[in-house]
């Protein structure tokens, strides 16, 4: 999703603040511009498509200037044209923007008929106009800047600069994250702490309902009354580092490779290896801890990824702990009204931890009195900040935008957390949490194992690859583990895949089966592997073509002949959600591999969807 960055500085900016969008490229983008201030004249770049449009731009036609702000925009008002790409320019006013403006059509309106005409299709360009008519009206660029955001409704991060000053960027935040740089001499802004890493790692977020004023030597953040507000200053961590692809291909394939450290790094912040039990780990002196004995209900609240490893969660908390669990997607739960139990805690898993609309199911939440727990990749994010018990995923940086060590970073955790509740309630004796602690170690080795089908699954995918359709089939915890399958599949290879829990095939779907539909089926050998046979054979009997990911006593026992098979090694259930994903990972980004789509960052989709 959009991308902002300003830098008020004491250098030439432009080159600067298009290394800096390019550090923001994983949030997902389809056009971008940078505008910067010299001598009196603003003036910007824009183009469609890659930065790299934009480098090229500026090669032939440099940008000077020692201020300057610059944006990647992913398209919601408006096609991902030129035109549309901000900044956006008003009479020495030129602004970025990420979210979206509500009432754009009646500030559009409004400043028509004082005889601003606009010149693109955004909402972003009332912003523009609004701050040049206080301006004209005879306002300060400051107060210009607070009376246009105050008049705003939606969602927004914004940064606006002025043709009248060199040493001024006005930045409002209600939504979207907007991080604050300090430097020597110099200032900056980023939508995240990541952006700004090669110039500081001292940065200060803002919160809902702010705006700063950014000057070389300084910023001063005020609300919309115009009261001064303090926000702290904080080390950002582990941002440092310029993310790169290693001697990888993608990121996402570095990612799925990265999965046996990092689920043994995750497992490690929650599990004590040694005494065999599990220890989540202490909170911080403004966190609360968690009494999962006293609770009735656990409602669980993500988007996308995130929602299915909460909805794979939901078997084991039901199972294991015996604690009954609702998951919603956050644009269902936000408007839905959903009557909270005074004795629940609401869950948020994120990676980005500032997905607006989960951010907005924690707001409902809040405001109905719960506890309010999140599951976050992003330690810094408005999610963790705004929640009373936060749980890393220690992942690391996920820059491929389809989620693949987030996601079974998350389901360690939540798999911790519910072992973890089965012992507080009861339901797990000492002697099972051994034993589920010690399969819970495994999990590293065998998604190291696992690793090693890559080139097995590589030729499997070719078989998918150009097909129309293909379905993939679960039960239990196999069923959100299939529609992860599906998700990755289409969001990557843009295959139409769809996932239906293996018994619920007869009663509809089984019409799609055909010769041209082939058909995934996730079944390590378990209690009800039986089941989900039958359900095979009603496939296999319409002619459909079967990929079954089981393990070795599967194999043997669903006598599926001219079936495909991934044989997964046998492996304890519990990590059976975290180990197979990796497959669909590999089938998934394989397939798009062969179909030539641009994995890392897919046609139309944001690593970090900051608007509803
Ligand atoms: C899919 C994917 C998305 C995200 C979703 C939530 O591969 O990555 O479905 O899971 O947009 O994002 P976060 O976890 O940042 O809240």
């Amino acid at each position: 999703m959009c991308g902002i960055v300003g830098i008020v500085g004491t250098r030439p900016v432009a080159p600067l603040i298009v290394d800096a969008l390019k550090r923001l490229e994983y949030r997902g983008y389809d056009s971008a511009g940078v505008a910067t201030l010299s001598e009196g004249n603003l003036d910007r770049r824009r183009a469609e498509g890659k930065l790299v449009n934009l480098e090229n731009r500026l090669e032939f036609d440099p940008l000077a200037g020692n201020i300057g702000i610059g944006h990647t925009r992913w398209a919601t008002h408006g096609a991902p044209v030129e035109v549309n790409a901000h900044p956006h320019f008003s009479t020495k006013v030129a602004v970025v923007h990420n979210g979206i403006v509500e009432n754009f059509r009646e500030l559009r309106t409004e400043l028509q008929a004082d005889g601003f005409t606009f010149s693109s299709q955004t909402d972003t360009e009332v912003i523009a106009h609004l701050v040049a008519k206080g301006m004209k009206d005879g306002l300060s660029p400051e107060k210009a800047a607070q009376s246009a955001i105050s008049r705003l409704t939606g969602a927004f991060a914004l940064a606006i600069m002025f043709g009248t000053d060199s040493n001024l960027i006005v930045a409002g935040r209600n939504g979207p994250p907007l991080a604050i740089g300090h430097g020597a001499g110099e200032m900056y802004l980023g939508s995240d702490a990541v952006a700004l890493a090669p110039f500081t790692n001292r940065i200060t977020y803002l919160e809902d309902g702010d705006w700063a004023v950014i000057r070389r030597d300084g910023m001063q953040i005020f609300d919309l009354d115009g009261n001064t507000v303090e926000r702290a200053q904080q080390t950002s961590v582990g941002s440092a580092l310029m993310v790169d692809k290693g001697n990888h291909r993608h990121f996402m394939i570095k990612e799925i490779y990265e999965q046996p450290e990092v689920i043994g790094h995750t497992l490690a912040h929650y599990v004590d290896f040694n005494e065999q039990k599990v220890a989540l780990h202490e909170m911080s002196e403004t966190e609360q801890p968690i009494d999962f004995a006293s609770l009735d209900r656990l409602n669980i609240t993500a988007c996308g990824t995130a929602y299915l490893a909460g909805y794979t969660s939901k078997y084991w908390f039901e199972r294991l702990a015996r604690l009954p669990v609702d998951i919603d997607v956050a644009s269902e739960f936000r408007y839905r009204e959903v009557p909270m139990s005074k004795s629940g805690l609401s869950l948020f898993i994120s990676q980005s931890g500032e997905t607006a609309d989960t951010l907005a199911g924690l707001k409902y939440c809040e405001a109905e009195g719960q506890h309010l727990a999140a599951i976050v990749n992003v330690r810094e994010s408005t999610i963790a900040r705004s929640s009373h018990s936060v749980f890393p995923t220690l992942a690391g940086p996920e820059i491929g935008v389809a989620s693949t060590k987030a996601f079974t970073c998350q389901l360690s955790v939540l798999a911790s957390l519910a072992v973890a509740a089965g012992v507080q309630r009861g339901h797990i004796d000492r002697e099972r949490e051994t034993k589920l602690v010690a399969e819970l170690s495994e999990a590293p080795r065998y998604a190291n194992e696992v690793l090693k089908l890559e080139e097995e699954i590589r030729q499997l995918a070719h078989s998918l690859a150009n097909k129309q359709h293909i379905l993939y089939l679960g039960r239990d915890t196999n069923y959100p583990l299939a529609m992860e399958g599906a998700l990755k599949l289409k969001e990557l290879s843009y295959i139409h895949a769809e996932a239906y829990a293996a018994g619920e095939l007869k009663h509809g779907p089984i019409a799609l089966i055909d010769e041209e539909m082939p058909v995934v089926v996730i079944a390590p050998h378990d209690r009800i592997f039986e089941k989900t046979v039958s359900n095979m054979q009603e496939v296999a009997a319409r002619g459909g073509k079967i990929i079954l990911i089981t393990d070795p006593r599967g194999a043997e026992e669903a006598g599926m002949d001219g079936a495909e098979l991934i044989v997964m090694p046998s492996m304890p259930e519990i990590i059976t959600p975290i180990i197979y994903s990796l497959p669909i990972q590999m089938l998934a980004y394989h397939t798009a591999v062969h179909m030539g789509t641009d994995v890392d960052q897919p046609r139309n989709l944001a690593k970090s969807v900051t608007v509803e």
